[in-house]
């Protein structure tokens, strides 16, 4: 029996406003749900270095069981069907398919047979898998033989050969193919701040490796390379037998100028959203550079393209893959005429949580990153379609609502999540708007199917429609009542 009322809400007008071949589900990644972090011949990956090292995570845990669904998939499988979606999206490990990584490592049988069971099981219950080659773990081998992305000549032909096996194995099976996820944050996180693997920073007082001024310019630069030699190869090998898909996700929020009458805020917020989109977007689905804003302020500490090397980056990805949660206000940090320091990654930007109006961003989560502002997700969406015009997979989306650290069995409300039932019934409902605007969309996944390991913040931030008990043996699970309000809000959408 239906619960919400679709067609006495607000959302009545949307009504089979989605064509039927639309893709939805939720997404995850294997650090964050696996486990079994050195089972049946995994290699360790930066990661799990990182999280074996004190005071690298907030609440000092580790990844090394999370969700265990590396044992527990078939469950995970079934808790999908009963949610209702018809697609999914996860990652896969490196250092558990080549726990060495490197281009002549031995591959492990034992990691290929439990992506073929995960990817069987998908398919046998009619979900479509969606499959990201990279979700932030670098087999630790490839860092301790040569600091991995940041040696692109030997980088790159490791992770060309790492997808050829991918494609070679799973490719009959699967269609839909993501190389990087969030190329950027990975960029940033572990080279800029260094909170994130592999924990680079010229912060000196928490880190002792690192320059922040050039390596996360050179790391976004690698993945860009990586990312084009892999589309190629798929495209010119593989494609025509295994008829897939394949393309990169970028991180990207709205950021809005500070000051709505400010000509110097409202170029902070275009420069905001070329620095954090354009950065990956411009390469591979524009002009095949960076955008001139980038150039300008960080000059030769960014890499540049040779000519041959723009021909492969441009147009390298089927679709726009994003990920988006919130929006920012933003503003110059420096003032005109004053030098910007050589450490500035954030494109000399100020961010605020409110503007110049007293207006915030919205509904707060439990992340202090991110507030609920799907008007800014609207606008968004129309700046992507606008300046690169590529249909779109909204490959990540949702919350961390407050209150969902209790004691298990959760009792009485925390299972009634209604911040996050608000947030994707604010957020899906304006994909469907922009989709009747004419905007190309076609996935939409929901981040995520289980409260999992968020990285360095641990078990802190709950994300999933689903709440765990991390307590207990079998990590069991507890769906949350947004997992029945989104089965219901694309049943009602859908035609
Ligand atoms: C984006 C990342 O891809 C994912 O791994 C992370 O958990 C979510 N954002 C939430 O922070």
């Amino acid at each position: 029996m239906a619960e919400f009322d679709f067609d006495n809400s607000p959302e009545a007008g949307l009504k089979g406003s989605l064509r039927k071949d639309f893709f939805w589900g939720y997404a995850t990644a294997a650090p964050q749900i696996e486990g079994a972090w050195n089972a049946d011949g995994k290699g360790p990956s930066t990661w799990d270095i990182l999280a074996h090292t004190p005071g690298r995570v907030i609440d000092a845990s580790t990844a090394d069981d999370a969700t265990r669904s590396y044992d527990f998939f078939r469950e995970d499988v079934k808790l999908m069907k009963s949610y209702g979606v018809n697609a999914y999206r996860f990652s896969l490990s490196w250092s558990r398919i080549i726990p060495l990584g490197g281009k002549d490592d031995p591959v492990n049988e034992a990691g290929i047979k439990f992506y073929s069971e995960l990817i069987d099981e998908l398919l046998a219950h009619d979900i479509t898998p969606f499959v990201t080659l990279f979700h932030w773990d670098v087999p630790q081998a490839l860092e301790d033989r040569y600091k991995s992305m940041l040696d692109a000549e030997k980088y790159v032909p490791d992770f060309v050969r790492y997808a050829r096996v991918c494609f070679e194995t799973f490719g009959g099976k699967v269609k839909h193919w993501i190389t990087y996820n969030e190329p950027g944050v990975y960029a940033l996180a572990g080279y800029a701040g260094g909170a994130h693997a592999p924990n680079r920073s010229s912060d000196r007082e928490k880190y002792s490796e690192g320059d922040t001024s050039t390596e996360p310019w050179i790391v976004g630069h690698t993945q860009l390379l990586s990312h084009a030699q892999v589309y190629r190869m798929y495209k010119e090998e593989f494609a025509h037998t295994q008829h897939g898909t394949i393309g990169i996700t970028l991180s990207g929020n709205w950021s809005a100028p500070y000051d709505a009458t400010s000509p110097a805020d409202i170029a902070a917020a275009q420069r905001a959203l070329e620095f954090e989109i354009a950065w990956f977007a411009d390469p591979v689905h524009g002009s095949g550079d960076y955008p001139a804003s980038m150039r300008a302020q960080l000059g030769s500490r960014l890499p540049t393209f040779t000519d041959a090397e723009k021909q492969t980056v441009k147009g390298s990805s089927d679709f726009y893959g994003m990920n988006t949660y919130t929006a920012f206000f933003v503003r110059d940090k420096v003032p005109p005429g004053q030098p910007i320091p050589p450490e500035d990654h954030k494109g000399n930007l100020a961010w605020s949580d409110i503007n110049s109006e007293g207006v915030s961003r919205g509904a707060e989560s439990d992340t202090e990153w991110l507030r609920t502002s799907p008007w800014g997700f609207a606008k968004l969406l129309h700046w992507v379609w606008d300046r690169y015009r590529v249909p779109i997979y909204i490959t990540e989306n949702g919350t961390t609502a407050k209150g969902e650290h209790v004691p298990a069995p959760p009792a009485g409300d925390v299972l009634n999540d209604v911040h996050r039932i608000e947030f994707y019934r604010a957020y899906v409902g304006e994909v469907a708007k922009a989709v009747t605007e004419g905007i190309d969309i076609r996935s939409y996944f929901g981040w995520t199917l289980l409260d999992n390991w968020e990285w360095a913040k641990g078990y802190t931030d709950r994300f999933g429609v689903t709440w765990v008990d991390f307590e207990s043996e079998e990590k069991k699970r507890y769906p949350k009542r947004s997992a029945a309000f989104n089965r219901e809000f694309f049943e009602h959408l859908i035609a």
